[in-house]
């Protein structure tokens, strides 16, 4: 390991020209503060700046990849509204991910929810733990889909099933994931961290100059598109984060309940 940093609840280090960005919170189940993707930026920039660096990889831990925003995090720190909410450390770390010019792959290591199946939309390598499960709960929270899954998720698995992920939260499993195309392999929960790391080690071996421009023009075409699309989506959310369903969503979950939106 030619570096390694252990803060926020996520490790990071380059190994053999990976660079690492670990979620290890598991007693929260992994759940994403705003410390933590400041610490996931500045992984991702200093992949970007780092010479030796080919690949980053992103994990979580055996049986979660992450459960996504911390919700405590939305209730007492959300996302600024409108173009505030561009500045957010969420906004940051997302910005940083589509921007990172060298290959993204994730290595999902069991449940993915909210911006932990988004984000991996942006990766560009994605293998998925049978044991894993996918979903993006945003309506159920009072919330709506965001980092351009309105615009991916219907491009990849057509208006119907996104309909079912996206308006009803239903998840679904790494077998459809890989059918679906937004995953590369369901790999047994045990070998998959190992496996995404050799698929990133194979850009030792490639000319780096050559990867970064493939990869740029792969996202290219539609670059533009999504980025005014997650601006508008992220206004949207900003919004919905405040309102009392969400909040309803937000205190139901804390108090292990069901929500109940009858009142609305
Ligand atoms: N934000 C904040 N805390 C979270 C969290 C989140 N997204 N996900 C889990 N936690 C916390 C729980 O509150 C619990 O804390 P406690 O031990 O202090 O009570 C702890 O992590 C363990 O979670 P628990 O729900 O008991 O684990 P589980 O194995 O039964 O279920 C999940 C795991 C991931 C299915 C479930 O935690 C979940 O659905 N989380 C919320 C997912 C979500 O809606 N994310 C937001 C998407 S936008």
């Amino acid at each position: 390991m030619s570096s390694s940093n252990r803060s926020n609840s996520i490790k990071t280090g380059v190994i053999n020209g990976v660079a690492l960005i670990e979620i290890a919170r598991p007693e929260k189940k992994n759940a994403l503060t705003v410390a933590m993707y400041r610490a996931m930026t500045e992984a991702l920039h200093g992949a970007v700046a780092d010479k030796t660096v080919r690949a980053v990889l992103i994990t979580g831990q055996p049986g979660i990849f992450t459960s996504g925003n911390d919700i405590e995090d939305f209730m007492q720190r959300p996302p600024g509204q409108g173009s505030d909410s561009m500045d957010s450390p969420v906004f940051q770390f997302m910005r940083a991910l589509l921007a990172c010019d060298k290959p993204v792959v994730a290595a999902v290591t069991g449940a993915a929810i909210g911006i932990g199946t988004t984000l991996l939309l942006h990766c560009d390598f994605v293998y998925v733990s049978d044991e894993a499960r996918l979903a993006m709960p945003f309506v159920s929270l009072g919330l709506v889909p965001e980092y351009a899954s309105s615009l991916l998720v219907p491009q990849l698995m057509g208006h119907v099933r996104a309909a079912e992920k996206l308006l009803l939260g239903e998840p679904f499993t790494p077998e459809q994931a890989v059918e679906y195309g937004l995953a590369n392999a369901v790999l047994p929960a045990g070998e998959v961290v190992n496996h995404a790391r050799r698929v990133a080690e194979r850009f030792n071996a490639l000319p780096p100059g050559a990867v970064q421009e493939a990869k740029a023009l792969l996202r290219g075409p539609q670059r533009a598109r999504i980025l005014e699309v997650i601006r508008a989506e992220g206004e949207l959310f900003g919004k919905r984060l405040r309102s009392p369903e969400a909040m309803e969503a937000f205190q139901a979950f804390f108090q292990k309940r069901k929500p109940d939106f009858s009142q609305f």
